[in-house]
This record gives C-alpha cells, sequence and structure tokens, in this order.
C-alpha cells in the first residue's frame, strides 16, 4: 500500500470489478402476485447509505435514511461559503468563500469506468471534465539528489526521462547487448521505435538525447521569423535520473488516474444531492445520531438520538449499516464480539486537504496553467488548480492533499497554522504571489470530523475473516460502503457496494 506514496501520498487499489447490476422494480412483487411491505433502515446518508435507499426505493421497500450530519454525502463534499464545520478537537471553521467558488474536500475526480458516472447519468447530474494531468503543471522536488528546488513542468520532465532512457536501450541495443534477445529486424525496429519515443538523434550521432522543443520553450515561437526559443539545454543523464521525476509517470498510468476523468458542474455534492432528491426528504432524518443497532429473529431495530435530543427506537425487516466500520464498531449491538472485531480490523487513514481561494487566477494568467496536479515531494503531496471557472477574476487551488503522516501533521495544527505553513511551502513554487494573492482558505483533516474519523480505511487483507465477515449479513443487519470493495477511497466503491447488499435483500426478500 505503501509503494505509490511517492506519487501522490496515497496509493493504489487493485482494478475494480463491477459486475452486471439489475436494480429492484416494483414488477419484481407484481408479478409474483405479492406487494412489497418490507422495512428498511439505513445508517448513514453518504454514498453507500444514499445508493442504497435509492435503489431499494426502485421496488418499494419503506426505507429511512439516518444521518447524523446535517447534510448528506458522508466524504463527497463541497464546501462554499458559510459552510461551517467543527472538527473533533472543537475547532471551528466557516469559509468565506466567495460566490461560485468551491472546493470539493473529499472526492474530486471520476474515472470513466466507474458506476459514479451511471448514477451522474441517471440523476441528470452534468459534468464537466477534470484534468487530471497537465503537461505544463509542475512536478517540485526538494529533497531529491538532484534538480532540487526547482519546479520542472511535467513536460519537460517527461521529455528528459523518455529520452535519455531512449538513448540508454538504443545505445546498448545497437552495440549488440541485446544481441541474445533480438533479431536484427527487431534491433531495427525497436531504435526506430525508440528514436520516435524520446526524441533521440540518428545512429551517426550515436542515439543522443540532446533535448528538444517536447520540453517546451523559453520564448514561444510567433509570427515571421521568430521561431521560438527551445528550453535548453537539458540537465545531465546523471541528474535526471538522480531528481527522481521519472518516478512520477507512473500516476498516469495508474487504472484509476488516467484522463479523462470528470467532476459534476459545481461541486461534486451534486451527486449525494441529487441521490437524497431521488430517496425523497421525507425519508432522511438528519441530525440523528445511532446508538444501538439490535439483530432479532424476525427483523432489526436501530435506536438513535434525534436533532431533538428525543430517544428513538423503531424496528424494521432489515438495516444497511453504511457507516464508518470504526464508528460502527461503538454503537451498542448484539452481533456478536466477531463483528466487532472485525468493524476494528480495517485502519482509518489520515488525509487532508485545503482550499485556497485567490483573487486572481495567477496559475492561468502567469504559469499557463489550466487545471492539473503538481505533486511535490513534501508535506503538502500535491497542490491541484481548478477544472472550472477558467478565466474568471479569482479561482480556488487545492493547497495541499495528502494522506497518512503529512495529514497527521497538518491535522494537529489549527487551521490558522495550516495555512501558514501550506502557504510558505506553496511561495517556494509559485513565488510571493501565492502569499499575496491569497484571499480565504479552509482546511478538512478528515480523521478528526465528526462521524467520518477518516479520509478512508485499509485492510491488511481482503480475503480475511474479518473482510469476509462484513461482506456477509449479522442475520438481518448488512454492512456496506467502499471499505467492503476493491475500489477504497472511491465512490466507485461505496456504489458497488450498495448495490451488491440490494441485491441481496432484493433476492431474500422475493425468496420469502
Ligand atoms: N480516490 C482518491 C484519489 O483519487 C484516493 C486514492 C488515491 C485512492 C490513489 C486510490 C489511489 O485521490
Amino acid at each position: 500500500m505503501y509503494s505509490a506514496m511517492g506519487a501522490l501520498g496515497l496509493a493504489p487499489v487493485p482494478q475494480a470489478h463491477a459486475r452486471a447490476f439489475r436494480p429492484p422494480r416494483r414488477g419484481d412483487f407484481t408479478s409474483i402476485g405479492r406487494r412489497n411491505g418490507k422495512k428498511v433502515i439505513v445508517l448513514g446518508a453518504g454514498i453507500a447509505g444514499l445508493a442504497a435507499a435509492y435503489e431499494l426505493g426502485k421496488a418499494g421497500y419503506a426505507c429511512r435514511v439516518l444521518e447524523a450530519k446535517n447534510r448528506p454525502g458522508g466524504r463527497n463534499w463541497t464546501v462554499r461559503g458559510g459552510t461551517t464545520e467543527t472538527d473533533l478537537d472543537g475547532r471551528t471553521q466557516t469559509a468565506d468563500f466567495a460566490p461560485g467558488q468551491y472546493m470539493n474536500a473529499g472526492p474530486g475526480r471520476i474515472p470513466q469506468s466507474h458506476v459514479t458516472l451511471e448514477y451522474c447519468r441517471e440523476l441528470g447530474v452534468p459534468l464537466e471534465a477534470f484534468v487530471n494531468q497537465n503537461a505544463n503543471a509542475y512536478i517540485f522536488h526538494e529533497n531529491s539528489a538532484a534538480l532540487a528546488g526547482q519546479p520542472v513542468r511535467w513536460r519537460t520532465a517527461k521529455a528528459d526521462v523518455y529520452g535519455y532512457v531512449s538513448e540508454l536501450l538504443a545505445k546498448a541495443t545497437d552495440q549488440g547487448a541485446l544481441d541474445q534477445t533480438l533479431t536484427t529486424t527487431d534491433k531495427e525496429r525497436l531504435l526506430e521505435l525508440l528514436k520516435d519515443f524520446g526524441d533521440l538523434k540518428g545512429r551517426d550521432d550515436a542515439w543522443a538525447y540532446t533535448g528538444s522543443s517536447r520540453r517546451g520553450y523559453s520564448v514561444e515561437p510567433g509570427a515571421a521569423l521568430e521561431a521560438g526559443t527551445v528550453l535548453a539545454p537539458p540537465p545531465s543523464l546523471s541528474d535526471v535520473i538522480a531528481s527522481g521525476l521519472g518516478l512520477r509517470f507512473s500516476f498516469e498510468f495508474d487504472y484509476q488516474q488516467a484522463m479523462m476523468m470528470f467532476q459534476p458542474v459545481g461541486g461534486m455534492d451534486a451527486i449525494p444531492k441529487a441521490l437524497a432528491a431521488a430517496i425523497g426528504s421525507d425519508r432522511i432524518e438528519y441530525g440523528a445520531r445511532a446508538a444501538a443497532v439490535l439483530n432479532h429473529s424476525d427483523g432489526a431495530s436501530v435506536t438513535w438520538v434525534n436533532a431533538q435530543g428525543r430517544t428513538v427506537t423503531e424496528r424494521a425487516d432489515y438495516v444497511v449499516a453504511a457507516i464508518p466500520p470504526m464508528v460502527m464498531a461503538r454503537l451498542k449491538h448484539n452481533l456478536g464480539s466477531g463483528v466487532t472485531d472485525a468493524l476494528l480490523s480495517p485502519q482509518p487513514w489520515e488525509a487532508g486537504k485545503i482550499g485556497l481561494e485567490y483573487r486572481s487566477r495567477w496559475w492561468e494568467t502567469d504559469d499557463r496553467i489550466y487545471g492539473g496536479v503538481t505533486p511535490t515531494d513534501n508535506d503538502l503531496g500535491t497542490i491541484w488548480y481548478p477544472s472550472y471557472g477558467y478565466h474568471g477574476d479569482r479561482g480556488l487551488v487545492i493547497g495541499y492533499y495528502h494522506a497518512l503522516e503529512p495529514a497527521a501533521v497538518y491535522g494537529r495544527l489549527p487551521h490558522a497554522e495550516r495555512e501558514r505553513r501550506a502557504v510558505a511551502e506553496g511561495v517556494k513554487i509559485h513565488g510571493a504571489k501565492y502569499r499575496s494573492e491569497l484571499a480565504s482558505s479552509f482546511s478538512v483533516a478528515w480523521h478528526r470530523t465528526p462521524f467520518i474519523e477518516g479520509g478512508w480505511a485499509g485492510w491488511e487483507s481482503q480475503t480475511g475473516v474479518a473482510y469476509q465477515t462484513l461482506n456477509r449479513p449479522a442475520g438481518n443487519v448488512y454492512f456496506a460502503g467502499d471499505w467492503l470493495s476493491n475500489t477504497i477511497a472511491w465512490q466507485h466503491g461505496a456504489f458497488t457496494s450498495a448495490r451488491k447488499v440490494v441485491t441481496e435483500i432484493h433476492s431474500r426478500t422475493l425468496a420469502r
């Protein structure tokens, strides 16, 4: 899990296996001459809980969703001007962003393969491109053995790394080092490929990489005789390797992170809002803090404290627990110590983001960066430029998005300190405007956020007893969430887990 930390401050997950899903339908009951009188209580109005209630609702299940917060979405949370939140350390922030400016504090990017997009289509949530890879964004390494402290454009780093690696392989090939492996024809074809791939000189120049316009220009090509000035010279082969820049490119190859990626227009919370509207506001209770879940021979019951502070108990045929496992583990329940142990087995990850609102879009005007991500090797993790509002008079940059240790360090600081530190780091990349143009900011440390308590939760094993236990119902109580999927930390995981539970509940109901 730690291997990809260098790339993102995060980690990769195995590819999802989305099975064909057939939503429950009212006709499923009429065709067998029955009516659906089943009641389901769903704990949590995050993506998994909302998706479960939405899909079950299609076949007439009477769902009631209990949500401790006063909004739907869980970690799918868009912060706008006026958004206020108090963390587990009792520190309150209120966002002061201008109208139209927003920060996706949780999920921010959706790959083309994810079922999340199917829900956007079905619910009419409009999408726009999310720029996850931008050749003009930087890579910033300040702790590397060479080129430290110099922001390098992604395109420049790529030209140099591809160039030198191609040169080395071309030389080795031409000098006969691969004669055991390659035929004469293979070698000629490989050399042709490498010359193109690395933008190399030819055989007469010993396949040298000497830089090219792929690196970018110090003077852009223009009219008449202005041919432009190519950025030159490239650093030495040794420095390019020592810089570690080449270790960043695997991010683009990652199954989940490759372009194209998408975001809902106006904020990621358009998804939970659309789901909540489809479920019906009368079926979702906010400010409802679950206290107990009991399984009974003929159903299950939930006890919660409602927004007025009253304790309420209700029975249902099924309960879907779609809340974080470590939070669920603390509820009073009669599901057995095996369930408690299993719930405590996935470990929450620290994760944090800061939104920096600027009075000007200097990254567009000065740096020619229109969306995209700059990875760093310091504790910022990544900086994200906005994929909306191009050429507007303000804009909002994600000043850090990181996980584990850096997120734990930042999470301990009060907000003003987080801002001060994040800005000081950013100034090293973007200069004084990174401080002078700042208008306001808002930060989230997910592991210190009430009822959520983690950016996501990771398993030691997803084939072990704990994982298997929670992927089965405990009597009439089911568990759902991205943490029970093979795409942890993606909405896709929450949706697919909810679909699985919905399918199980529905087939069990129909079989009765
Ligand atoms: N889905 C999150 C993101 O894209 C977290 C994550 C990162 C999950 C990398 C897996 C791999 O940032």
